[in-house]
């Protein structure tokens, strides 16, 4: 409902400054231990792409707590995305930008045939949902679905990612 998914953003706890100065960091820590506003927000991921996914895939870290949340609520399989050298044998392979540096995402297994809903806490520069779109399609399977809890908009995500759904906008 509308007051509840109110009441799950006003768990988003704002910190100036964090992790440097002129920064204001928005946490979901306190959204993700209240039952109500996880049920919330994890239906609220899903509902726009329901029957259209029988997969969920999450980027390490923050990424695995809403596709893990969202794969039992759907009742669908799970795919954990890792950072670089977690894999044994990857073999899919795609680095992205970060604000600081470059990042490495990696994965094994074969999705030919699969629909992927891919989801993650923040859609911030878009670097990381787009590298994982290019992840699943170079393991064979078709995205369906971008949801995130929180789209931060002055970061321009959003034009990298015309296609993705967010519960809250920042
Ligand atoms: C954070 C966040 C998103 C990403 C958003 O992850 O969890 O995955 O940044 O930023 P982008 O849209 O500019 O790519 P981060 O890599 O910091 O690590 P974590 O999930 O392990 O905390
Ligand atoms: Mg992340």
């Amino acid at each position: 409902s509308p007051a509840a998914l109110e009441r799950a953003e006003s768990l988003i706890a704002i910190t100036p400054d964090f992790p440097s100065p002129g920064v204001l960091f928005r946490d979901i820590g306190p959204l993700l231990t209240d039952a109500d506003a996880l049920a919330t927000v994890t239906h609220a991921l899903a509902a726009p792409f329901e029957g259209g996914f029988d997969l969920v895939a999450g980027v390490e870290a923050r990424g695995f707590l809403l596709a893990g949340a969202v794969a039992a609520t759907a009742g669908t399989g799970l795919l954990p995305i890792r950072k670089a050298g977690k894999t044994p044998r990857p073999t899919a392979s795609v680095d992205y930008a970060l604000e600081y540096g470059v990042a490495t995402i990696e994965a094994a297994g074969d999705l030919t045939g699969r629909r992927v809903l891919l989801v993650d806490d923040v859609l911030a520069t878009g670097g990381t949902l787009v590298a994982a779109i290019s992840l699943v399609e170079q393991l064979g399977g078709t995205v369906t679905g971008v949801a995130v809890v929180l789209e931060l908009s002055d970061l321009g995500g959003r034009r990298r990612l015309p296609q993705a759904r967010a519960v809250f906008t920042a």
